[in-house]
């Protein structure tokens, strides 16, 4: 184990750690947020792995767990590895269930070495390249999945409106109400993100809310209104989208990536009491909740990839130097899939 240990220190001397810097409650993420560390690599006591991280995944809510509005995870205090998924790989192991060369997926922050007794690591182990599990096989395929069957509940024949529709999650979303049988209208920003929505990803409609009224263009290609509104946005967004709703309609809440306001949360919907009007049902949710499932749903999801019936999309950065203007990406709209960091 010991020489183990030495080739990655011969190959990599000291190990580097993003600290969080500052709580950025009501404003965007800026990269002075973080500091940039540099440590000795640890080496692994009995029952412990020291693992090499080889990927980071990004997601909009790693800002609410800066910000310490989201009360469904721990706190981030000042100085705390910036918490986040990443794929590793054991470069060494006193633990009898991981062999180096294991490859492994957990919460395991923005880290380059880490000492892990392997509690909350899991080993992978799919068909698919490994970075499913942060992308379509990890939170976002299971997010858009939970949110859509347990809340959203589309029935053949429904119209299925899903904003940040070209994201990761949204674009799942859609897929899997179309293969429910519905028909899915997607929200987002831009032309070209539009184009990839209809002509690769299959919806039988994109919005592009930075052209034109929303408010118009939701009513052109939802005229009986939207039997699931799937929100990834918040705000303006999806006051729109609650406008439009038909009969007995669920609003799903994902997520509220527009909020930078408010003290950190989204502006509040003006068009909720066409909740009332339209006998619908507003439900929010978070994943982890259903995580017993996760197995079960993870196969569902590689089915469909393998079958060719579900497409994915990750946008791979380079070099853990550049993790924070990485996470930017998501709240700028530059990311096409699934944002990823390889190390
Ligand atoms: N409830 C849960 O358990 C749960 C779990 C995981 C994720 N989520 C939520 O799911 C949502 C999607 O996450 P993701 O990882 O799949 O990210 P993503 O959708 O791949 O990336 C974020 C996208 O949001 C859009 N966006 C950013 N700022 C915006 C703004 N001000 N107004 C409108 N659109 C904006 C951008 O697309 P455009 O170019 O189209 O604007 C951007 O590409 C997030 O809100 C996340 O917090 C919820």
């Amino acid at each position: 184990m010991v020489g183990l240990i030495e080739t990655e220190r011969l190959r990599m001397p000291t190990t580097r750690q993003w600290l969080l810097n500052a709580h950025p409650r009501g404003r965007p993420v800026r990269l002075d947020d973080f500091r940039l560390v540099t440590a000795d690599i640890p080496s692994p006591g009995d029952g412990q792995m020291l693992l090499a991280t080889r990927y980071l995944g990004f997601d909009p809510a790693q800002k609410g767990w800066m910000e310490n509005i989201a009360d469904y995870v721990a706190p981030m205090a000042m100085g705390d590895v910036m918490r986040g998924s990443a794929i590793s790989e054991v470069v060494a192991s006193r633990h009898p269930d991981f062999m180096p060369g294991d490859w492994v997926v957990g919460t395991t922050g923005w880290i380059e070495h880490h000492v892990a007794d392997g509690s909350g690591i899991e080993k992978i182990s799919t068909t698919l390249p490994p970075t499913a599990m942060l992308s379509i096989l990890g939170i976002t395929g299971l997010t858009a999945w939970c949110g859509l069957f347990k809340r959203g509940c589309p029935l053949p024949g429904d119209t299925v409106l899903v904003s940040g529709a070209a994201g990761a999650t949204g674009s799942v979303v859609g897929q899997l109400a179309r293969i429910a049988g519905a028909r899915v209208v997607g929200i987002a920003g831009g032309a070209e993100k539009c184009r990839w929505l209809v002509e690769d990803a299959g919806f039988d409609a994109a919005i592009d809310y930075r052209a034109g009224s929303l408010a118009e263009q939701i009513a052109a290609q939802c005229p009986d209104g939207a039997d699931v509104v799937f929100d990834n946005v918040g705000g303006r967004i999806l006051d729109a989208m609650l406008g439009h709703l038909a009969n007995g309609a669920r609003a799903v809440i994902c997520g509220g990536i527009s909020r930078n306001v408010n003290g950190g949360l989204p502006i509040g919907p003006t068009n909720y009491f066409n909740l009332v009007f339209r006998r619908a049902s507003m439900a929010g949710f978070i994943v982890l909740d259903w995580a017993n499932e996760f197995p079960a749903i993870r196969a569902r999801l590689e089915g469909l990839v393998r079958d060719g019936r579900l497409t994915y999309r990750e946008d791979i950065q380079h070099g853990f130097e550049n993790a924070p203007a990485t996470l930017m990406r998501l709240f700028t709209g530059q990311n096409r899939g699934k944002q990823l960091l390889k190390l």
